[in-house]
Formats: structure tokens, sequence, C-alpha cells
């Protein structure tokens, strides 16, 4: 049994896709909703559709991907559109990407999904690392700070923040100070791509990505260790509140790593690129065929049990 219940709702399962991967489109969203994935999630929305980066802005790795696509995106009232139209009775939860080019365009966002008065849950993105000159939101404890208090004010529900991946004990300890201090701050996704790292290709002496010189932000294997990291810190730190994993899940194994260091749900993206939305059947099954070699019968037998030494 891989359902999850959370939010107050089940899931069928676990697994679903990560902002950004097969959902910029509607079609792809609905590709995502009928495979085996357990929910859905938006491209990040801005106010405003945008083109984003100057291409190539994607590139594919032996050991993930590199990215600095710039947020292309068709703009917020594309995705609450989609919203209205969608079909909350599969029961799988649909997730809104909310990723405003300033503090404002978040609020008017956020208030103009309260106004829709629909199921679908904001998730504000404070670690897009792609944006020329826009540094991720979640390394500036004080802007996000006051970036939350504000959210307080303009959306009444539960709601989840997107990090960005901490690498400092400090660090968590501050972000974790912080979000506990928004009751309706239900989950945190843990963690966007690794951001700002260099893929170098040795033939060409060149990078492989034409925006910022070459820099972008790192997926799949090269961020599970510090994805699991981040999980497994703000799942200890952040009692009451869920953790949505997300960093190289390729596998039922990494799935299981996610949970076992505390997470709620766990999102698939490079993988996910890779392989389109089949994905998301052979994930689970290997989950589940990890669980029965394992003698678990639900994800909550071994969620957050991870043995240290
Ligand atoms: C983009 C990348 C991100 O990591 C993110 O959180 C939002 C947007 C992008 O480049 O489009």
């Amino acid at each position: 049994d891989l359902s999850v219940s959370w939010l107050g709702q089940t899931m069928p399962g676990c697994l679903y896709n990560a902002s950004g991967v097969w959902c910029r489109e509607e079609a792809e969203l609905e590709a995502v909703r009928t495979s085996a994935a357990a929910a859905v999630i938006s491209k990040s929305a801005t106010l405003s559709a945008r083109e984003g980066n100057p291409e190539p802005r994607y590139h594919r790795t032996a050991l993930g991907s590199i990215n600095s696509m710039g947020l292309p995106n068709h703009g917020f009232a594309y995705y609450l559109d989609y919203a209205r139209r969608y079909d909350y009775g599969c029961g799988k939860p649909l997730f809104l990407s909310l990723s405003g080019m300033t503090l404002d365009d978040n609020l008017i966002m956020l208030r103009t999904l309260a106004a829709a008065g629909l199921p679908a849950i904001p998730e504000v993105n404070l670690s897009c690392p792609n944006v020329p000159g826009k540094p991720q939101l979640g390394y500036d404890f004080v802007t996000t700070t006051e970036a939350l208090n504000a959210f307080d004010r303009a959306w009444p529900g539960r709601y989840g923040v997107k990090l960005p991946p901490y690498f400092d004990p400090a660090h968590f300890a501050a972000m974790a100070d912080i979000l506990n201090r928004h009751p309706r701050l239900a989950f945190v996704t843990c963690i966007n791509s690794i951001g700002n790292g260099l893929v170098v290709d040795v033939d060409s002496e060149s990078v492989t990505i034409k925006p910022k010189d070459g820099l972008g932000g790192l997926g799949g294997d090269y961020v599970l260790p510090t994805a699991l990291a981040n999980v497994r810190e703000f799942y200890r730190l952040l009692p009451g509140k869920d953790i949505v994993g997300c960093g190289g899940v390729k596998s039922g194994k990494e799935a299981f790593m996610h949970i076992l260091a505390g997470a709620r749900a766990v999102q698939v993206g490079t993988c996910l690129h890779h392989e389109g939305p089949a994905a998301f059947a052979r994930i689970a099954a290997e989950l589940a065929a990890l669980m029965l070699a394992k003698g678990y019968r639900s994800l909550e037998a071994f969620r957050g049990k991870l043995r240290t030494l």
C-alpha cells in the first residue's frame, strides 16, 4: 500500500512530478495526472508569461542534468484556468507552483487563487536559481521572513514552499526557526536543483548550456545525498509539517531512501524528463517490491526511521 494521507486527503501513491518537469503545457499536466503519479504540480508560474532563457538551456549528462530554463511558462492565468477545470475527483491533489518575479506578484497570485476558491494547493518557489540577476530567495533569511509573513496574509489555507538545498547545520536551524512560525505552512519541498553548477564538455572545451555562461541548476544523481540531508534535517526540525522529497529519484531505491529520511511524498524531476510519465509506474512498482522484500506494508512503517550509527 503506497497511499499517503496528508493535507486532509488520501492520495493513491507517494510519487509525482517535480515542478518544472512535464508540467508546462496542459497536455503534459494531463499526462502526469493520467499516469501512475499520485498528484500533479504545475510549472512555476510568473504573473505574466515568459519565454525563458536562450537555448541550449538544458543538458543531460551520465549523472543527471544541468538546466537554466529561466522560468519559461504560460503565466499564472493559464495554470489557474487549468486548476478551474481540473478533475479533483480523480483523487490526485493539484499543486500550483508559484514563482513571482517580485513579492507583490506572489501576493497577487495567492490572492487570486484564494478568490477562486479551488482545492488546488500552492507550492511557493523560494529557490529558482536561473533568472540572471535574481538570487535564490531561500538563501536570504530576512527576505524569506518578510515573504512568509506576507503569504500568511494573502492566502487563507494550507500551503507549501520549495526550498533550495542548504549545506550547513546553522542554515538548517535558521530556516527551520523561520518556517516554524507559520502554522499554515503545511509542507516544505526539499530540494530544488543545486544552483549554479558548471558542466564542462572536454571535446569542445566548452560549457554545455548558454545562459549565465554555462551556470545552471543540477539535478539527478549529483544531488541525491544533498537532497536526503535536507529531507532528514528538516524532518527533524519541522515537527508537524510534511517534507516532500525531491532530488535524485530514478528508481524505487531512491524513493525508499527519501521516505526513510522522512519524506511524506516524493517528486521525480530529471528521471521524469528523460523517461516520461511511464517512470511513475516503474518507480512505484520497484518501491512496492522493495517494501515487500523488507516486510513493510505501508510507507508509515518506515517513514523517518533512518538509523544512525
Ligand atoms: C526554473 C528553475 C528552477 O529551479 C525553479 O525553481 C524555477 C524555475 C527555471 O529555470 O525555469
